[in-house]
């Protein structure tokens, strides 16, 4: 990863879990040209969460069609045992869920000793205390505002004290706090409002196919001006 930008910079980061996965090098390509800021990949595992998506082979195979960040999102228990290999697959960016292991000051520090930038996701249901003494081994929090598993589901406001509790939580160091799920036109500017810099869209992106990408890209960030 080129230095990263850790400014409060609005950052658009598509999850290709909404892509046609039959064109998916294709599709990344796509919505990089239609002016997104990161790549967001939803890794499933069918026991964390209820639905089963891609692995570290999948990740190899988009790495060469990815110039913006890699940000990769485990939705798997446990992870530590894949890290090595999601970081040799060209991950920039590694996040996992508080709630996967007992062991998430261990799983942070592996990231960041693997060479990635570490990354922890709270499920709904998952409080912000959870990271009071693990943010200094953070480079991402990630709110989710849905239960994860799959795209086009609605946004769950009562997330939204979260995200500003986690704003203030982070102060001045250099964390992105990132969003992810049910983030629309509608919902974009309350998470930004809320004091997100990073914001993950599946549906809200891929709708209408590869014409119309560019044009969703640049209606959320309109959202939220
Ligand atoms: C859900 C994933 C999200 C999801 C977002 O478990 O982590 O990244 O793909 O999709 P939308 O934006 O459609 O809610
Ligand atoms: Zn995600």
């Amino acid at each position: 990863m080129t230095a990263p930008d850790f400014s409060r910079d609005l950052k658009i980061a598509p999850s290709i879990l909404s892509a046609d996965f039959a064109r998916l090098g294709e599709e990344v390509r796509a919505v990089e040209e239609a002016g997104c800021d990161w790549i967001h990949v939803d890794v499933m595992d069918g026991h964390f969460v209820p639905n089963l998506t891609i692995g570290p082979v999948v990740v190899r195979a988009i790495r060469p069609q990815v110039g913006t960040v890699l940000d990769v999102h485990l939705m798997i228990a446990p992870a530590d045992p894949y890290l090595r290999a999601f970081a040799d697959a060209g991950a920039d960016i590694i996040t996992v869920h508080a709630e996967a292991s007992p062991h998430l000051d261990r799983s942070l520090a592996a990231i960041r000793d693997l060479g990635c930038r570490a990354g922890v996701s709270l499920t709904p249901s998952t409080p912000p205390e959870a990271l009071d003494y693990v943010l200094d081994r953070c480079d991402l929090v990630l709110v989710m505002t849905v239960n994860p598993g799959f795209g086009g589901q609605s946004f769950l406001r009562a997330q939204l004290p979260k995200i500003s509790r986690l704003r203030n939580a982070i102060g001045d160091r250099p964390i992105w706090l990132q969003v992810d799920g049910g983030v629309t036109t509608a919902t974009a500017p309350l998470c930004r409002q809320a004091g997100a810099d990073t914001l993950v869209a599946g549906s809200a992106i891929f709708k209408g196919g590869a014409d119309e990408y560019a044009a969703n890209i640049a209606a959320l960030r309109a959202s939220c001006a």
